[in-house]
């Protein structure tokens, strides 16, 4: 029997061995580059859409004071015994990135690994951005990336793939609309229960988003974009990125 779930649920079971080659040590690196060209010393730092918590635990390490939000409770489980087991004290929190409250105000916010692009429309990824804006002090920096175009359409357009392991097995089959730029990625489970496999589906949903409407949205919610970055490097981006990383300053508090 197959059961239709919410994305990331399950796949926390195993997103860490499917992400076996993200290099997050890389990536944790280079966000600290980018706070060093920004001359900005950042202390309390929120990660969005943080996953399992690899690049919050690495940060926190390095000694930032770090919390972690995601929608998915699968996830923010794995990421909490991921801190328990270094000794970190980290709280991760269930929310939409979309629409999320703390209370509280950070120096940087970040969301890495394309998890931006799960807002689908313009006034989603608005929405993160006013919602972010809440959580900053001005002059704090936001810094995300997106997955392009050419990334999807190179790397997982019309593309499946599948491994098998003794404890589950998984198919990854994706789809995108050029008319919609919208992927759609249906990802089944097999999950050892015992003697038995439990069969799970989840449906991810991602958009493709301009540089250009990501400036103006950016303006709009009172940020100066100071940067649209090649991933890993300082390079402007190009029609031959993959993945952008922005880098965007909150200028004024905005009304919400
Ligand atoms: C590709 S994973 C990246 C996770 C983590 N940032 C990493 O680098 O491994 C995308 C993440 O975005 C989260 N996510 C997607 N939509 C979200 C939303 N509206 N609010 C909060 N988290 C969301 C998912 O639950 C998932 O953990």
């Amino acid at each position: 029997m197959e059961e239709l779930i919410k994305p990331y649920e399950r796949f926390a079971y195993a997103y860490d061995r499917m992400m076996s080659n993200v290099d997050y040590v890389r990536w944790a690196s280079y966000v600290a580059d980018l706070f060093k060209y920004y001359e900005y010393e950042p202390r309390d730092i929120l990660e969005i859409a943080c996953g399992t918590g690899s690049l919050t635990t690495l940060l926190a390490g390095q000694g930032y004071k770090m919390q972690g939000l995601d929608r998915a409770e699968g996830m923010l489980t794995v990421a909490r015994q991921k801190a328990e087991k270094q000794g970190l004290d980290i709280p991760f929190v269930q929310g939409d990135m979309l629409n999320f409250n703390l209370q509280q105000r950070f120096d940087v916010v970040l969301c890495i690994y394309d998890s931006i692009n799960y807002a689908v429309t313009e006034s989603d990824l608005e929405s993160v951005f006013r919602a972010v804006s809440r959580h900053l002090d001005v002059s704090g920096l936001f810094i995300f990336d997106l997955t392009t175009e050419r990334n999807i359409v190179h790397h997982f357009h019309s593309q499946t793939f599948a491994e098998n392991h003794n404890d589950y097995s998984y198919i990854w089959k994706n789809t995108y609309s050029y008319q919609d730029k919208i992927c759609h990625t249906a990802l089944t489970f097999f999950i050892r229960e015992g003697e038995l496999f439990h069969r799970f589906e989840e449906i991810h949903t991602q958009k493709i988003f301009e540089v250009n409407t990501v400036k103006k949205l950016l303006q709009k919610t009172g940020y100066k974009m100071l940067s649209a970055y090649d991933m890993y490097t300082f390079n402007r981006w190009s029609r031959h990125s993959d993945r952008i990383n922005f880098t965007a300053r909150k200028e004024e508090e905005i009304e919400q």
